[in-house]
């Protein structure tokens, strides 16, 4: 691909993400190109390559890691598969962009690292989150010294509908699945590392979810490295839309995320003031940072530099998650270093 100007991409996976990523691609990232596009579904992949005139429409993802005018690999499956996938794209000497997280076993996700690092290709996981502009600012705001010295750190995160039992069977629950973002902004915001985890939850949205073996509610106390304390608090429902505000609090101040609105009018009378709910879900309050994402990582990659967000640097928030499933299991906190 030596000194390409537009990076050729192989889409695998035409589902809820594929179709988000796809779409910013073929329209808002000029330096990339979607060659082709794979689905075990193949009427899923032949749908969204009619959308956006992709003609290499495939059921077997091979066809993609096979084709030397293919640069770099976008993995948008189902979690169970990111792993053999990653290991088949680095040893085809593509660069890599996963969905989140690499897989639910450590082991697994080792050998998923360090096949990248043997083929020597770029791979970026997509904790999306680092890349929303609020989220950055909040980061700058601590990096700069704004806060002083965090001493508390506050997420919520709460969805505004439960997803499919199907889905939740294979997600690897919920702190593997959901929480895992909040992980990895715990990271990122507190500038530091988790090192104990405390976790509580239960059943209280969805009969049908704790049957299945999962929570979909739940807190989470978390110390940090640097002395810091923090909370997470999730919800598989909140009846108002996807809830998800952050709080930073230090010796030099505080700074907060609040929810956006679907849109930013306000009607007033003589009972009070309304405005419109969060923005519904994910794909909506998130669009902008799914673009800047892949964004980097094409421009990393063309420019031959290291993308922001690395295979490795995703490991964390999966040990994390591993050390909460630990913590409410045995009814303790848990410290990082007990996960192996
Ligand atoms: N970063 C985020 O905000 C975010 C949001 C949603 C989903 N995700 C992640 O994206 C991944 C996909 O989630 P989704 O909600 O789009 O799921 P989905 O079920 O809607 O789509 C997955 C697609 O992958 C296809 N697929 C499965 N195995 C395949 C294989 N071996 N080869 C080719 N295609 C295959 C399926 O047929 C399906 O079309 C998951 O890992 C999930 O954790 C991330």
């Amino acid at each position: 691909m030596s000194n390409r100007k537009v990076l050729r991409m192989g889409l695998i996976g035409a589902g809820r993400i594929g179709k988000i990523h796809a779409h910013n691609i073929a329209s808002r990232i000029p330096q990339a190109k979607i060659a082709a596009i794979a689905d075990v579904n193949l009427k899923a992949a032949q749908q969204l390559a009619g959308e956006l005139h992709v003609s290499n429409v495939y059921e077997d993802y091979r066809k993609i890691m096979g084709d030397p005018d293919i640069d770099a690999v976008a993995i948008l499956t189902s979690t169970d598969t990111h792993a053999d996938l990653i290991i088949a794209a680095a040893a085809a000497g593509k660069h890599i962009f996963c969905e989140k997280p690499i897989d639910l076993t450590l082991e697994r996700v080792d050998k998923a690292i360090a096949a990248v690092h043997k083929a020597g290709v770029k791979c970026q996981i997509g904790f999306n989150r680092r890349f929303d502009p609020s989220f950055t600012r909040l980061y700058q705001l601590i990096k700069s010294g704004k806060i002083g010295k965090l001493q508390i750190l506050r997420i919520t995160n709460r969805e505004p509908a439960p997803p499919p039992v199907s889905f939740v069977k294979t997600s690897g629950g919920m702190f593997l699945d959901m929480t895992i973002h909040d992980f990895d902004m715990a990271g990122y915001l507190s500038d530091s590392d988790v090192v104990e985890v405390y976790a509580i939850g239960g059943v209280m949205v969805d009969p049908a979810i704790g049957k299945a073996g999962d929570i979909d509610t739940a807190i989470i106390t978390l110390k940090f490295a640097n002395g810091a304390i923090g909370t997470i608090d999730n919800s598989r429902k909140a009846v108002y839309g996807y809830d998800q505000r952050v709080e930073v609090f230090g010796s030099g101040g505080m700074a907060t995320i609040a929810n956006n609105p679907a849109n930013a009018a306000t009607y007033s009378n003589a009972k009070g003031v309304l405005t419109d709910k969060p923005s519904y879900f994910f794909l909506e309050r998130f669009a902008e940072a799914y673009t800047a994402e892949m964004s980097e990582f094409v421009k990393a990659v063309l420019a031959n530099r290291p993308t922001l967000f690395t295979a490795a640097e995703s490991r964390k928030p999966v040990v994390i998650a591993m050390a909460a499933n630990k913590s409410l299991r045995e009814n303790r906190p848990v410290r990082i270093k007990e996960i192996k």
